[in-house]
């Protein structure tokens, strides 16, 4: 969920309503705000934004515009469906506060059961009304010298009282001018102005109106007013939060003249990855990671390295492990952050688990990451956001600049991923002195060759926008591929399902005649990322007998191979080519085409391509 908090001199609302428009990748089930001026007012609707400015343009309502202080939410449902009724704000029994909400409170059968024997009716299914309610009976014990201080002691006698993930963020009618937030294992951040403070779930909320932010630790309270932003923890004691500077360029969040975020994003890539690469090896020639709190002898200790993601991200952690091993001669696994820490991995103090994560608060990753600690294990994260949580809980750091990736469906976050793996793979062999600093450079001068291949690829894609129209109504596709590919292969199917809502699987194309070639039809696309015929010729020749048996069973054969590959042609229906790349690199230019592939299907087929049904960008509950 997103979640935007103002309090100042100026109106409210259009504030809240602009941090909500820029947060709205993070859920857009259901949207609404709460304003305080001489009275407290809420207006929340399902569906998208949009609904919400509609109804609040309808209402018309001059007190809403003129309240000085608010909260605004965007949700991605968890308790309760997406409707009006469960849309956030919620308001207590006696109207006088309002409150949104991002996580799961995971004691909410018991508090509410609690509330209800009280007399308390509720006004909805979800968690957080709980919240609300509880709020409103502590302020009437609550101790301090303001209305403000009250709402914020309220605050902490609630959150001693809940369990699990949450920000929340209150507001009071008695407490004009001042908005309360408190987190734990949810993502909130100040933001300092001028005769006025902010809050949000990221800085892109309020990244047009200051630069200057103050990152919350974990079980913290925080009262922000015009002038002061106050912060302890939830036994009361007075804590200071970590100030930073967002260097973001504030157009980085804009469309720029692009119809898509995603068309836009895919088009950064060349730049994203280019960003990523910069200024990564020092004068010896050794690869400088982010934030190092591990010595080079503790990665010489490392006798088996963990990938732990979700998504996109964990498609590129598969593609590591080839460059991983393949570096370093060090075993590598990946696994599906969900999935990690409930089969009790083996794991010590000389693993290392690298968290991949482009919002770096993904909660089963970031559970995962926890549970690898407490194993005594060495983690380090590749992340896009600076100062989240899962690279704040790591012992080591690589930043992907990608800038802010706003499209629900990940592309240059997912580019720069693979780049922060390659670089990972590589400090480490370098470190283990399994490669020298000479070797490790020319990798590192292939890379440098990418943006421009990306770019090259991106010059490419008409055919591919062709195609796609002619995909649209396709019943289903089918990618396969072998090796780096292989991932790919998943990665093109991943993005078809979440824009398109398509039937898409991806399959190692070696295991296709184990099963999936079943599915195989008269007319079934089947998209073939072919590895590059140097190098490991043995695997490109295996992946075309793999195209001439789907093709042999009717399949249409969507090849995408590298540029002077001919053995291909005979069995290609639509071919696609990609520039010369060392093997193990490729996937920063195969990826490009199916991502194209996807976004236009997706808009040929009438679907918003930047916020897709039932998803949201960084998933914050487990
Ligand atoms: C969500 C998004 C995916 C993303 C995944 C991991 O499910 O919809 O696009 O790949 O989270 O996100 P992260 O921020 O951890 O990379």
């Amino acid at each position: 969920c997103g979640i935007v908090g103002y309090a100042g001199a100026r109106p409210a609302l259009n504030i809240v309503l602009d941090g909500l428009r820029r947060l709205e990748y993070r859920g857009y089930d259901s949207a609404g705000v709460a304003i305080v001026g001489t009275e407290l007012l809420t207006t929340k609707r399902a569906g998208k934004l949009a609904n919400l400015e509609k109804a609040l343009a309808d209402e018309g309502n001059a007190a809403l515009g003129a309240g000085t202080t608010g909260i605004g939410h965007t949700r991605w449902a968890t308790h309760g469906g997406p409707t009006d009724r469960n849309a956030h704000p919620h308001r207590s029994f006696d109207g006088r506060v309002a409150v949104i909400h991002n996580g799961i409170i995971e004691n909410f059968a018991r508090l509410r059961a609690e509330l209800e024997a009280a007399g308390v009716e509720f006004a909805s299914d979800t968690d957080t009304e709980c919240a609300a309610h509880l709020l409103a009976q502590a302020l009437q014990g609550a101790v301090g010298d303001t209305p403000g201080e009250r709402l914020a002691d309220a605050m902490r006698a609630v959150c001693r009282r809940l369990e699990g993930a949450f920000t929340l963020l209150a507001v009071d009618v008695q407490a004009p001018g001042v908005v309360v937030g408190a987190r734990r294992n949810s993502p909130l951040v100040v933001g300092r102005g001028v005769g006025e403070n902010y809050l949000a779930s990221d800085v892109s909320a309020f990244i047009e109106h200051t630069r200057e932010a103050v990152e919350l630790g974990q079980d913290q309270v925080v009262l922000i007013s015009g002038d002061a932003i106050v912060i302890s923890d939830f036994e009361g004691n007075a804590a200071e939060g970590k100030t930073f500077h967002i260097d973001w360029d504030a157009s980085a969040a804009e469309k720029g003249g692009y119809d898509y975020f995603m068309l836009k994003e895919i088009a950064e890539q060349p730049h994203a990855v280019a960003e990523t690469l910069l200024g990564r090896l020092n004068e010896h020639g050794d690869l400088m990671l982010d934030e190092v709190r591990l010595s080079d002898q503790d990665l010489r200790d490392v006798d088996k390295v963990f990938i732990v993601a979700c998504g996109t991200a964990y498609h590129s952690g598969m593609v590591a492990k080839y460059a991983i091993e393949h570096w370093t001669r060090i075993p590598c696994e990946v696994e599906l952050a969900s999935e990690f820490r409930y089969r009790d991995p083996v794991l010590d103090r000389s693993t290392l688990v690298v968290a991949i994560s482009q919002s770096g608060e993904t909660m089963d990753t970031l559970m995962a990451l926890r549970h690898a600690k407490e194993q005594k294990a060495r983690v380090l994260a590749i992340c896009n956001t600076n100062g989240s949580t899962i690279p704040r809980e790591s012992d080591a750091v690589l930043y992907t600049h990608a800038g802010p990736e706003i499209a629900v469906a990940s592309t240059k976050a997912f580019l720069t991923q693979l780049v922060a793996c390659y670089l990972v793979g590589l400090h480490l062999a370098q470190v283990r002195g399994v490669k020298y600093a000479d070797e490790v450079a020319a990798v590192v001068a292939q890379l440098q060759e990418m943006p421009a291949k990306v770019e090259q690829v991106l010059s490419m894609m008409e055919p591919i926008r062709e195609l796609a129209r002619d995909l649209a109504e396709a019943k289903s596709v089918l990618f396969i591929g072998r090796h780096v590919s292989y991932p790919v292969a998943l990665e093109g199917a991943l993005k078809l399902k979440e824009l398109a809502y398509m039937h898409a699987e991806g399959f190692a194309a070696g295991e296709l005649k184990h099963g999936p070639i079943a599915l195989i039809d008269h007319g079934t696309p089947v998209v073939c990322v072919v590895p590059s015929p140097r190098g490991r010729g043995v695997l490109h020749d295996k992946v075309v007998s793999n195209i001439q048996e789907v093709r042999a069973r009717g399949a249409r054969t969507i090849v995408i191979a590298e540029e002077g590959d001919e053995a291909v042609k005979p069995y290609a229906d639509h071919l696609f080519y990609v520039p010369v790349t060392p093997t193990l690199l490729a996937p920063l230019v195969t990826t490009v085409p199916l991502q194209v592939l996807a976004c236009e299907i997706a808009s040929a087929r009438g679907h918003d391509v930047d916020q897709p049904r039932n998803l949201a960008k960084s998933v914050t509950v487990e």
